[in-house]
């Protein structure tokens, strides 16, 4: 009799050890696939995504750093849906490639969401809701600055010699960007593209293309670089040739994202416009989430407000007060 209660009382300690405690029942559990950590922006999405679906705000999170490889991030979804996750978030790295593991997802009745850039996709079903930047957007206004710029200086209809850093190709940011300018070069026979360089949103790939690019050429009046951590790496290129930017009659870098370093870079005249873009992405994420949870159904598409700053506007406390 009393060899029989140990073994009941056995049994119940192991079932118990097994089964999740109160709080971690309640749990939603979301398999976040992300495209990797190429950038400042990238490292500040990130961090807003674990701080917005944490433990204490009742998320599991399954998190995996894809590392700019778009196998790598359809591996990590089929590995979500294996696990059974409530919700999958994903920051796909280029628009096309997702049909069928998203078709996967769809028929194991897992909800999608889309953050940052965009997909394209046959079927819009295979996803519940995006949010992200109007990349097409931010490159109209860098493009109206630097027509805004020009005219302000009587330099309206000169020639203008444009060197173009792309971010990696078939990206929403990258095709958006690159439309606002091509866009731009359509309307002005007096601007030319005299080089493309695929710098991957990296700060090292940019210095190295950039470094070698001006071995042969020098005479660049703007680059037109598609995120800050691609102007970083031109600006330490410029710098260690010995050419200045920024200043009257010198090269004008125009950046996209508007990290506090960007701003700082700004403020000492390396950079001539950052146009923001926001990667604070995690609560509006969370939101849609708890849309979901509460059954309601969330837009389908969600852009966020930016701005762009330029060394006239900018000012020690907006620096200071950056989030990311
Ligand atoms: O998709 C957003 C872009 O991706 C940001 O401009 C860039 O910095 C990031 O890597």
């Amino acid at each position: 009799m009393k060899k029989a209660l140990v073994c009941l009382l056995l049994a119940m300690l192991l079932a118990s050890c097994g089964a999740p405690g109160p709080e971690e029942e309640h749990l939603i559990r979301v398999g976040f696939s992300q495209v990797g950590s190429e950038s400042d922006w990238r490292i500040a999405n990130t961090a807003s995504m674990i701080a917005a679906l944490s433990e204490a705000n009742g998320y599991e999170l399954l998190f995996d750093n894809a590392k700019q490889r778009q196998e790598n991030q359809l591996l990590a979804i089929r590995n979500f849906i294996q696990q059974n996750v409530d919700y999958i978030v994903l920051a796909p790295i280029t628009e096309s490639g997702w049909d069928d593991v998203l078709q996967e997802a769809k028929s194991n009745g897992i909800p999608v969401i889309i953050v940052d850039r965009r997909i394209a996709v046959s079927d819009d079903s295979l996803y519940t809701s995006w949010v992200g930047s109007d990349f097409r957007e931010e490159g109209e206004l860098a493009i109206s600055w630097l027509e805004a710029f020009l005219q302000q200086h009587s330099r309206a209809g000169e020639s203008l010699r444009i060197l173009h850093i792309q971010g990696t190709e078939g990206a929403t940011a990258q095709i958006g960007r690159t439309a606002a300018l091509e866009h731009a070069i359509r309307r002005h026979p007096e601007w030319e593209i005299i080089g493309v360089l695929p710098g991957e949103y990296t700060e090292a790939k940019s210095y190295e293309l950039v470094r070698d690019f001006l071995k042969t050429e020098q005479d660049i009046d703007v680059i037109y670089s598609e995120n800050d951590n691609m102007s970083f790496g031109a600006v330490r290129a410029l710098e260690e040739a010995g050419i200045p930017c920024g200043g009257e009659g010198e090269i004008m870098v125009l950046s996209f994202d508007a990290v506090r370093r960007a701003l700082e870079f700004c403020r000492d005249g390396k950079i001539s416009l950052c146009v923001e873009c926001n990667p604070l992405h995690g609560p509006r994420v969370a939101a849609l989430l708890q849309q979901l949870e509460n059954g309601s159904t969330p837009a389908k598409l969600t852009f966020v407000d930016e701005l762009a700053f330029d060394r006239e506007m900018l000012t020690d406390d907006m620096i200071r007060d950056r989030e990311y």
